[in-house]
């Protein structure tokens, strides 16, 4: 039995409610806890329909690859995952959409501004889009380092939207308003030009 029954439980959940609310699409995306204290790294597995996903599918990984426990491969992106646990010592849930507003900001490779209160009090100030790499590769966490410095999220270049926290619950709300405020902004600068709040 493993140590972390109730963890893989609530990535099952997250991962299953981000589809519902339209966060996923498809099998992309993806979602990690960090087990600092013993170098352990859950992250669901690459390609596998969330309806279908369950607890015993979530992988278990040290940083470096080696698989600890599960069956399945990890998902195609956890050398992201590992390259923003390396470098944010305070992070330790990861959360990795692809929810169409923010991601649209980021097919543009474009800033979403501070334009709604929210986004300073939850996001810590506007989106940055960090520069592109390949998808699978360290590079597209290693390039996301600087667009993430003092703030709680960012975008990644033509790919999707990286949410952190100290757990998943924060980093779920994160990617929330990360959406949210994509959306709004979409909607602002389509009928004027949105001004930013300090
Ligand atoms: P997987 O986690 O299923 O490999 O998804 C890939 C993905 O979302 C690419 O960003």
């Amino acid at each position: 039995m493993s140590q972390y029954t109730e963890q893989k439980k609530e990535i099952v959940a997250l991962s299953q409610k981000a589809m519902r609310q339209g966060l996923y699409a498809g099998t992309s995306g993806n979602m990690s806890l960090f087990d600092r204290a013993q170098g352990n790294m859950l992250i669901t597995p690459t390609s596998v329909p969330y309806d279908i996903l369950v607890p015993d599918q979530i992988v278990v990984m040290k940083l470096d690859g080696t698989i600890v426990e599960g069956e399945l491969n990890p998902s195609s992106e956890w050398r992201m995952h590992a390259a923003i646990y390396e470098n944010f010592e305070d992070v330790s849930a990861l959360f990795h959409t692809h929810s169409p507003y923010a991601t649209a900001f980021a097919a543009n490779r474009m800033t979403i501004p501070a334009t709604l209160i929210e986004i300073n009090v939850f996001l810590g100030g506007e989106l940055r889009c960090a520069p592109y790499a390949p998808p699978g590769t360290k590079e597209v966490g290693l390039n996301a380092i600087d667009a993430l410095r003092g703030r709680y999220g960012c975008t990644l270049a033509n790919h999707g939207v990286l949410a952190v926290g100290t757990t998943l619950d924060e980093a779920y709300l994160r990617a929330e308003y990360i959406e949210d405020a994509a959306k709004i902004n979409a909607i602002a600068m389509s009928i004027g030009k949105p001004i930013e709040v300090k």
